[in-house]
């Protein structure tokens, strides 16, 4: 392998060293993988404009999101199972975020605990809240988020009902994984994912084992998803959800202009521009062809955010030009993590501050805060 100068090159590396079940769970949309494939492609269509002889020095790429100061507009994504990436792989990527100054957040169906992430950083990080029908549960997750400081809750609307993905089922996809001969392949020809898999106790859902009422079967991620999360989620619930947290409230998921208003009501800090990396509806539009017309909409009410097919700093500089105050990146740490732990997480974050910042240049701008549609073409 030569020198790794993209997030593509990650992304090679990521699937040598992750076992094909995991890298699968990764590089997967729903269905045909249409949405899937669209956040990335409509990226390429958005065209930049070159300027010259303008002042290019002291740039910053330096901003705020929900009132935090960031180093550049990009935090990692919640993702489940980040811990079957690579062994500790939330501890890492949370160490390696801190240490970047941009936000990590932390999924409920993580590997690592929230306690856990807690015990390695020393800024505090966010907390992505899924809604179960056992509500004790739900508070309790609420307040063990609180207890460990997390400065955000985000709360995820897209997903009280699981989109399929093929390869998931194809592969028998599990954590902790199934002993199967495929499975033992799998993972055997990865002996340095297994070596440090077995230094670590961390190899099934911390924040759930032990905190959830009768947890049966959490190895099959699709029935428990279909047995304990709650398809009645409402608007309602996002009202009791933001006074039992009392902090900076995200709502993630949005992808229509209508939704984008009733979200008003709630007084969010932000909401995320997301179809969920295309593993929800696939055939729902991208979320950055969807992001301008949300902008137009709400954007002077609420701070918008997106997720979805940034693969590059072009990408990130593309969306705040179209109106996001913050962008989150899901694959591109996941692939970091698996090529290379925390080192990896930084390269990817590294690897998207430097197009970031030339291009920005090269568009004629010195802060991300002047970025606006005047770039674009
Ligand atoms: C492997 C994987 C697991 C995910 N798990 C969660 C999750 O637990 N909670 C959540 O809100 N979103 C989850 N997402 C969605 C991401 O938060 C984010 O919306 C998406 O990854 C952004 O797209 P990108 O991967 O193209 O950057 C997951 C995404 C991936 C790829």
């Amino acid at each position: 392998m030569g020198k790794i100068l993209t997030i593509a090159d990650l992304k090679n590396q990521a699937q040598r060293r992750v076992p094909k079940m995991f890298f699968d769970y990764a590089d997967s949309g729903a269905w045909t993988e249409s949405t899937y494939r669209a956040n990335e492609d409509d990226f390429a269509k958005i065209k930049l404009r070159q300027r010259v002889l303008v002042d290019m020095t002291d740039r910053s790429l330096a901003t705020e999101m929900v009132g935090e100061k960031v180093s550049m507009p990009v935090a990692l994504s919640p993702t489940g199972l980040t811990g079957m990436q690579h062994a500790d792989g939330e501890m890492l990527a949370a160490k390696a975020a801190e240490e970047f100054g941009v936000p990590f957040t932390l999924s409920t169906m993580s590997i690592c605990s929230i306690e856990d992430v807690a015990s390695v950083t020393s800024k505090p990080f966010w907390f992505q809240l899924y809604v179960m029908k056992d509500r004790d549960f739900v508070n309790n997750l609420i307040d063990r988020a609180k207890a460990a400081g997390c400065s955000a809750l985000v709360l995820t609307l897209d997903l009280q009902i699981l989109g399929q993905r093929h390869k998931d089922l194809r592969n028998g996809l599990s954590a902790p994984p199934k002993f199967t001969p495929k499975h033992i392949w799998q993972m055997a020809t990865r002996p340095k994912w297994c070596l440090d898999m077995a230094r670590t106790k961390r190899r099934s859902f911390g924040n759930i084992v032990g905190h959830a009422k009768n947890v049966s079967d959490l190895s099959s991620l699709s029935s428990w998803t279909a047995e304990q999360f709650d398809p009645r989620l409402s608007w309602k619930d996002v009202e009791w959800i933001k006074e039992r947290w009392g902090g900076k409230l995200i709502l993630k998921g949005i992808l229509d202009e209508e939704d984008a208003r009733a979200s008003l009501d709630t007084g969010a800090d932000a909401i995320i521009v997301s179809n969920h990396g295309g593993r929800q509806l696939d055939g729902a539009h991208s979320s950055i062809a969807m992001l301008p017309k949300i902008v137009d909409a709400v954007g002077d009410r609420v701070e918008v955010h997106m997720d979805g097919g940034i693969r590059s700093g072009q990408d990130v500089l593309k969306a705040v030009a179209l109106g996001a105050k913050g962008t989150y990146i899901g694959r591109p740490f996941l692939y970091g993590l698996g090529a290379d732990g925390k080192q990896g997480v930084t390269t990817a974050l590294e690897i998207i501050r430097k197009e970031m910042d030339v291009s920005m240049a090269l568009c004629g701008k010195r802060l991300i805060t002047d970025v606006d549609r005047s770039i674009l073409a």
